[in-house]
């Protein structure tokens, strides 16, 4: 079957160098060929053997009758969803890594992809290389998944492993996770955890089946975590982590990205560099985790290519018609961040020590302090820390992924 690769950057050219690389394999497996019949992108590349199919026109693409799959792999919601739509529309499936095309813009999509008999693939989106998205959605089927803890950005639990391990700065740790090409075009969408929001958002999606917007996620980035926050972290056998959690009860759902303090028992404490990982409970399986490379040219071009390899199936079955899209536009009920619950580190200015004491009540103290103060406060909800901190010379809050 004719695909074609829309961007060829990274991942794209990842993609291109997986189906070539892998060919055999692929026919093998999925039973029927993938052969590129065009890469679309503004630039030359004179040299590559890609030149034989570069392109700069999707209409060389969205003509071609034989091209029944095409990876979108261009990122940004601008170009490529013009592109994607255009292409679902010609009755192409689209299988994509930009998970913030997929976390705006999916349900239209998916929709789009069904009423033109085709569809539209993300495992990508999330996770890069970890199959997450078709178990969730297939081999998950029996169960209620009641709550997900995952790490699902590479270049940030590269940049907290670095701080951690080898005491290096945050600037010189986000130069290697750049050079190494995990980091997104502008890093700030990784620092600030717009990236993990993203992913987040599609995961919440999924599990409801109804749509969590990024609004909807609650978002704090890594950039205010400091050596300090380290300190206190190995005191409590614990490490930083920008986790995204997800929480569903009683036909509510919860979601935010933040750093945690996890502890050394915990599944997650050794999921390092620029590894993600996902802890998924559901109510009959109990915990399951899923680990691997989270960013990167070759993983994530591995999940687009098995994406593509299903959409060729399922292309040549003619079997898109019987898919369910993975949710609705229906907007999840999502619970108020001010009900969010957790326990926290928290480090107040030492004179601060009393005032803290009397406002969060049942603190438990983590010495020594060294010039302030530093405490574990209870499991509480952000309203009720947010009175209780009112006041008080907030040095930083990390929450925590442990309760006692
Ligand atoms: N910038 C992302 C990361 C790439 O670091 O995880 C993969 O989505």
């Amino acid at each position: 079957m004719k695909v074609a690769i829309l961007g060829y950057g990274t991942v794209g050219s990842g993609v291109y160098e997986v189906i070539n690389t892998n060919k055999e394999i692929i026919a093998k497996k999925a039973g029927v060929g993938l052969e590129v019949a065009h890469v679309l992108d503004l630039r030359d590349f004179p040299g590559d053997p890609v030149e034989k199919v570069l392109t700069h026109d999707i209409n060389d693409i969205l003509n071609d009758p034989e091209v029944k799959v095409v990876a979108e792999v261009m990122g940004g919601v601008g170009a490529a969803l013009r592109f994607t739509r255009a292409a679902l529309e010609a009755g192409k499936s689209v299988c994509t890594s930009n998970k913030e095309l997929v976390a705006t813009h999916g349900c239209e999509l998916m929709k789009v992809a069904l009423e033109h008999g085709c569809r539209y693939l993300f495992e990508a989106s999330v996770g890069g290389g970890i199959p997450l998205i078709r178990p969730i959605m297939t081999a998950l089927h029996g169960d209620d998944i009641v709550h997900m803890k995952s790490i699902l950005n590479g270049t940030t639990n590269y940049i907290l492993t670095r701080m951690s391990e080898a005491g290096a700065g945050f600037e010189e740790s986000l130069l290697e996770a750049q050079q190494k090409g995990y980091a997104e075009a502008d890093p700030t969408a990784d620092i600030e955890g717009h990236d993990a929001m993203r992913k987040t958002s599609i995961l919440a999606s999924i599990l409801e089946g109804k749509y969590v917007s990024c609004e909807n996620v609650h978002t704090e980035g890594i950039s205010a975590v400091t050596a300090a926050d380290f300190k206190y972290a190995r005191k409590l056998h614990a490490g930083v982590k920008l986790l995204s959690v997800i929480t569903r009860e009683n036909g509510r759902v919860s979601a935010m990205v933040a750093p945690f303090l996890v502890r050394e028992d915990n599944e997650l404490y050794g999921v390092k560099g620029v590894k993600n990982a996902s802890l998924i409970c559901g109510n009959a399986v109990g915990d399951i985790m899923f680990y691997g490379s989270g960013a990167g040219k070759l993983p994530t071009a591995s999940a687009v290519v098995a994406d593509m390899a299903e959409a060729a199936q399922c292309m040549a079955e003619m079997s898109a018609a019987k898919q369910v899209p993975a949710w609705t536009e229906e907007p999840a009920d999502v619970v108020p961040f001010d009900e969010y619950k957790s326990a926290s580190l928290v480090r107040v200015e030492a004179a601060d020590e009393q005032a803290a004491r009397k406002s969060f009540k049942e603190i438990r103290e983590v010495a020594p302090s060294e010039g302030e103060f530093a405490f574990l406060t209870s499991v509480m909800t952000e309203k009720d820390y947010v009175k209780a901190a009112e006041g008080l010379n907030i040095i930083s809050r990390i929450r925590t992924d442990f309760v006692d």
